[in-house]
């Protein structure tokens, strides 16, 4: 399926130009060696500490959100595809991205829950000779922060010739509520997720992926995203015309998204979950999404798991926390998707023992990465499958066919967790 399985490893996540500094608190590399770590983590440890607050906060926002919105029409092209690679900083995904020209390299976060993209944030936007003011106000809210500034078009350069010489960009000159740890957003989500966004205009903004796919440098409207759990020496790979068959195993079974409001604005499934051999969620709708860190479930499901876990609620961190002593008792998770089950071992639904401290957490326990959606569940939103769960399974999101794809890779059963 994959025409280019380009691979920048280590070369971009270590240069460090824009990174963000580790923190010695706060840094993997530093705390573990388990995996015997080459790079420099980049953990932001504030938004760390407020993990369960700023993916409530972007369940909020999923949940208000929900106008219908018009499909996008069909098209199919030739397979071709190009891959970009992506840092795995913990509770988030980032890659490097050059706007301009001459260019300038930002710190992108890789967001499956928003399409408009945007610089600006810690780094401030450069206009250069490629830069096109278009006289409009782009404004987008997140939950968790909010931007506005104006809109340009620009020359965007993913690397490995994945370049757009007019994207619609907008250049931040206000803001709130984001971590500090990146300069704007690359939108992979549905191009309505744009309407809207700006000013005196209900037109939708073509999303990086509708440039590429226009203009025709990838064949298909087809994302797919590989994840390693963090810490990895492989980073993270998002392949932009299709999916890379070198970073899953077998087949992807796709399924179609979701008919159902809100979740379908998003890359919006329908799953059942079982925990054991005990159904925790029946079959419903949410959304799968890299920009949100945990796996959020509707109250009763989310209740049903911390009875059956035995886990507690811990006031400090606000994560599901169990004695060390008691992994052992932790059952499988399995998701079902599209009559598909997709099974979290334990150590999948764990926060890296190492980010204990980070996290505000002692030593003798460990935490969780299922929580509650509380009241941001909805009809049509009653779960949020975020990063924890994309580390798991190889991930693609097919935009001209309206279907999400899955497979197991080489990270589903992995144990690195909370191994000393
Ligand atoms: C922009 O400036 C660079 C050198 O600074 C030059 O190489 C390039 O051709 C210019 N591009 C445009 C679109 O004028
Ligand atoms: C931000 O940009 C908008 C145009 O999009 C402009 O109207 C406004 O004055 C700018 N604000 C600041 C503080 O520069
Ligand atoms: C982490 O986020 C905080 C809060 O936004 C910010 O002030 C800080 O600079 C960030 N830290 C790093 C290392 O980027
Ligand atoms: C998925 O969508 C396609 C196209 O709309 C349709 O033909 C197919 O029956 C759907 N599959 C399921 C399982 O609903
Ligand atoms: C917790 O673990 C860290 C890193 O492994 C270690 O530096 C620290 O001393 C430990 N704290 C306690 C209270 O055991």
């Amino acid at each position: 399926m994959l025409a280019y399985p380009i691979l920048l490893l280590l070369a971009v996540v270590g240069t460090g130009g824009t990174s963000t500094k580790s923190s010695p608190h706060a840094s993997r590399n530093a705390d573990s060696g388990v995996l015997g770590l080459s790079i420099d983590a980049e953990i932001n440890l504030s938004r760390l500490s407020n993990v369960v607050a700023a993916d409530i906060a972007r369940a909020a926002h999923f949940k208000s959100h929900g106008q219908g919105k018009k499909r996008e029409s069909r098209h199919r092209g030739k397979r071709q595809s190009v891959a970009i690679s992506a840092t795995n900083s913990a509770v988030s995904f980032t890659s490097r991205v050059k706007f301009g020209d001459p260019a300038t390299e930002y710190t992108l976060l890789i967001d499956s829950g928003s399409s408009n993209t945007f610089v600006g944030l810690k780094k401030e936007y450069s206009a250069t000779n490629s830069s096109h003011a278009t006289g409009k106000t782009v404004s987008v809210t997140y939950g968790s922060g909010k931007f506005s500034g104006p809109e340009y078009t620009d020359r965007v350069d993913l690397g490995n010739n994945l370049v757009i010489t007019t994207q619609r960009i907008a250049g931040v000159n206000h803001s709130s509520g984001f971590d500090g740890s990146f300069d704007g957003i690359l939108g992979i989500g549905p191009t309505d997720l744009t309407q809207g966004t700006v000013s005196g205009s209900s037109e939708e903004i073509p999303t990086i992926l509708d440039n590429l796919f226009a203009q025709k440098t990838i064949g298909a409207k087809v994302i797919g995203m590989s994840l390693p759990p963090f810490p990895s020496n492989t980073p993270g790979s998002i392949t932009f015309g299709g999916a890379d068959s070198s970073k899953y195993k077998g087949e992807l079974a796709y399924t179609n998204l979701t008919k159902t409001d809100p979740a379908k604005d998003y890359w919006g499934i329908d799953q059942s979950i079982r925990y054991g051999d005990s159904t925790i969620l029946k079959l419903t709708s949410g959304i799968v999404d890299s920009g949100s860190t945990m796996i959020l479930l509707a109250p009763d499901a989310f209740n049903a798991y911390k009875q059956a876990t035995g886990a507690t609620l811990d006031d400090k961190t606000k994560l599901l926390k169990l004695p060390k002593d008691q992994y052992s008792k932790l059952q499988p998770l399995k998701f079902t998707i599209g009559g598909v089950d997709y099974t979290l071992n334990a150590d999948a639904q764990l926060f890296p023992c190492s980010l204990n401290k980070a996290l505000g957490g002692d030593n003798d326990s460990i935490y969780l990465v299922v929580n509650n959606l509380g009241e941001n569940s909805v009809d049509g939103l009653s779960f949020i499958n975020g990063y924890s769960f994309m580390e798991r399974f190889y991930t693609v999101y097919d935009a001209a066919n309206s279907k999400i794809g899955l497979a197991t890779t080489e990270y589903t059963d992995s144990e690195g967790n909370c191994k000393a």
